[in-house]
């Protein structure tokens, strides 16, 4: 592999170790129109996300091959793509059975076992908008999200169920008991008695034909402030998850595909359940919290090529360990590694190019958008501490604060040009909010991201709009500070905020967790402070230091909650 710096900047140059699918690709003439047009002129008004994520291959004569490695402990179970299908067209009539009909909510909540991926597709196959529930939820998460929704039905488990409130959300009908202890006497369904009374004949008719506009899955998403958002997506979205999952994941047919994100959130769904399958590729699914020894040790045994995770995973990865850990594990099977979720920093492309020998290719996109559009590709050169450039046919553009384009180089609102297939089909119940997207004139999404774009097309995110602290006048991007103070030996994770001052407006303060080889000290963070001075600028160093244990993060996305940290301050 090739790599320059220029000043401060890693540059990597591509040199995957097999062609990109992209490369046969002229991504410049590239129209999401064409190719939905494709869909259409294929699919004759029949569409149904489940039937192409799963029924096509088993049709084009690809059942046999492995939909999903299933690891957990000493559990190691594969499922072939015939068997997904046996498997969500048997859910899928017990769904219909139970008189759900078409767009009618249904929940799932399960931990990430192979029941939480063929529930979420039976939803679908059944035409009923699919509502899965991250694990870590508690009742009043799960309250909000499904009385929102006039859920009808959810699936969960016996030790998941005491956490639905089922006497305090009217519409709900049915509750259905994955495994053992469904309280029959309570109402409750066993799920896998229900499948057994599930005939031939009836399985082979389930799958629901629905236009590509008609709901398929929903996902809430917490803004910073208010209730979280209920984002809709329908059918249509799988034209851009399959082809981003050819672009940008790089998925092959022997590829094994690891997204260690749950289907609860978006990439666990988007980028763990509809892109992978939708390419037919083999996908590993692992129950249980992050392990540094135990998620290396799944790369070996599986020998998984394409990996999608979070820089907060990629940071405990680091912290956990240097080379001798790494080179317990045999990681030689590693393609293609992939980021998304927060600001990908300079230092942990560095570490994996240098101790994980890979690029980790940086991607950008939202809940709301349902796909990537901002990517680093597999063939082209990646900037640390650039997120990539626009996708094929994606339209990015930096706009002030009444919408004017700005030129390259200055930082403003990130925005992209709508029409694009898998942008959200409404935000539940308020229409109001939807439309907030699109403040001017309706032509441009606003993503609510700070960032710019550089001469050669490279997006640079700077922070959320809320985060930007202003000390003095100058508008100082968290993200950029943040990333300076990793790269001293001290600090394993950093989160950074304003805090009021009377004299500044705000000061950049800054909270460090510690490597446990070093021990605090005022001495330690003076020397941090000064380290983030000679890398940035004095204004851009943090005037106060604190050491935390942990960051507060949200449980689903690993996000650093800022906001928390500000109020802190
Ligand atoms: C927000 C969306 C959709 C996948 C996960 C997040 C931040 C996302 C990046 C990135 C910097 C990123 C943005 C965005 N974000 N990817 N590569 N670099 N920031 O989904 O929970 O809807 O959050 O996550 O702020 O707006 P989400």
């Amino acid at each position: 592999m090739s790599s320059i710096t220029s000043g401060e900047r890693l540059i990597l140059a591509s040199e995957h170790k097999e062609k990109a699918n992209i490369e046969s690709v002229d991504a410049t003439s590239f129209h999401w129109n064409d190719e939905f047009d494709q869909w259409r002129a294929r699919l004759q008004g029949k569409w149904n996300a489940a039937y192409e994520c799963i029924d096509r291959h088993v049709d084009e004569g690809r059942g046999d091959r492995v939909a999903m490695i299933y690891v957990n402990d000493d559990i190691h179970e594969e499922i072939t793509y015939r068997q997904l299908k046996n498997e969500t067209d048997r859910f899928a009539v017990v769904i219909k059975a139970k008189g759900i009909k078409r767009g009618e909510r249904v929940f799932t909540l399960l931990p990430k076992t192979p029941n939480a991926y063929i529930t979420v597709l039976a939803i679908i196959k059944a035409g009923a908008v699919a509502g899965p529930l991250f694990e870590a939820f508690q009742e009043d998460a799960i309250f909000e999200r499904m009385y929102n929704c006039d859920a009808k039905m959810i699936i969960t488990d016996a030790q998941l169920k005491s956490r639905v409130p089922s006497n305090k959300l009217p519409a709900l009908e049915h509750v259905l008991i994955d495994g053992e202890g469904a309280d029959k006497e309570a109402g409750e369904y066993h799920l896998q008695e229900e499948l057994e009374s599930v005939s031939k004949e009836s399985a082979a008719q389930v799958t629901e034909w629905v236009d590509e506009n008609e709901g398929m899955i929903i996902h809430y998403t917490s803004g910073s402030t208010g209730q979280p958002k209920g984002v809709l997506h329908s059918h249509r979205a799988i034209v851009q998850q399959k082809k981003t999952g050819e672009w940008v994941l790089d998925l092959k047919e022997n590829d094994v595909y690891w997204c260690t994100s749950h289907p609860g959130w978006v990439t666990g769904s988007s980028y763990g359940i509809f892109a992978p399958f939708l390419n037919g590729a083999t996908s590993l699914i692992n129950t249980g919290r992050f392990d540094a020894n135990e998620w290396y040790s799944y790369i070996e045994r599986f020998n998984v090529t394409v990996w999608y995770s979070a820089p907060t995973a990629f940071r405990m990865l680091k912290a956990a360990g240097g080379q001798e850990l790494i080179e317990r594990y045999n990681l030689s099977s590693l393609r293609h590694v992939l980021s998304v979720g927060e600001p990908l920093n300079p230092e942990i492309v560095k570490w994996g190019y240098e101790q994980l020998n890979v690029r980790i290719h940086d991607t950008w996109w939202m809940t709301e958008t349902g796909a990537q559009l901002i990517v680093n590709l597999p063939n082209q050169t990646i900037k640390a501490g650039s997120m990539g450039r626009p996708l094929p046919g994606i339209t990015v553009a930096i706009l002030d604060e009444s919408g004017n384009q700005l030129p390259r180089g200055l930082v403003g609102q990130l925005a992209v040009r709508k029409g694009w297939p898998s942008m959200m089909r409404e935000i539940w119940k308020n229409e109001e909010k939807y439309r907030s997207y699109f403040p001017y004139d309706g032509e441009w999404y606003v993503s609510g991201d700070l960032a710019y774009q550089d001469e050669e097309g490279f997006v640079f995110f700077q922070s959320r709009n809320d985060d930007m602290i202003n000390s003095s006048g100058e508008r100082i991007g968290p993200f950029e500070v943040e990333s300076a103070l990793i790269t001293h030996d001290a600090v394993i994770e950093a989160a950074v905020v304003g805090k009021a001052d009377e004299l500044r407006g705000e000061i950049v303060k800054g909270f460090v967790v510690l490597h446990p080889d070093y021990e605090e000290s005022p001495a330690l963070l003076e020397e941090i402070r000064l380290h983030v001075r000679g890398k940035l600028a004095a204004h851009a160093a943090p005037r106060e230091i604190e050491v935390l244990k942990e960051l507060p993060k949200t449980r689903i996305s690993g996000k650093i909650m800022r906001r928390l940290l500000k109020e802190q301050a």
